[in-house]
């Protein structure tokens, strides 16, 4: 099966911060991922993961630990990629 992907902009990404019993989305270079399932696993705790929620989370994560393979830890949780407001899906 052809996997689904959304083409997400950025006030979606922004919608879906983890807070209010929303799905916790953050993004990396362009690709968005549904860290929620993830929150109860991260090394880091929850609170430091759920700072990159809503948002683009490059900055952080890179700070906090480079040596750390993203793409292949997210890679399951991958939703879709970023795109432009007014390209987005409907
Ligand atoms: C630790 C994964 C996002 C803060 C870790 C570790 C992994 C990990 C595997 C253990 C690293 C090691 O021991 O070498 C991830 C993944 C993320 C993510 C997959 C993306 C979804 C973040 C963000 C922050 C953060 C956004 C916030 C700044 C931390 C901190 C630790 C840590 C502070 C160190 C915990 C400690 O050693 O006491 N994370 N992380 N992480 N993470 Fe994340």
């Amino acid at each position: 099966a052809v996997p689904s992907i959304l083409r997400v902009p950025p006030s979606l990404l922004k919608l879906n911060n983890g807070r209010h019993g929303r799905p916790a989305w953050t993004s990396y270079y362009g690709r968005v991922y549904d860290v929620t399932a993830y929150l109860p696993f991260h090394p880091g705790g929850e609170k430091e993961l759920l700072r990159a929620a809503g948002r683009d989370g490059a900055k952080l994560f890179e700070q906090v630990h480079p040596w750390v393979n993203w793409e292949s830890m997210l890679n399951v949780w991958m939703v879709g990629v970023m795109v432009d407001e007014q390209d987005a899906d409907a």
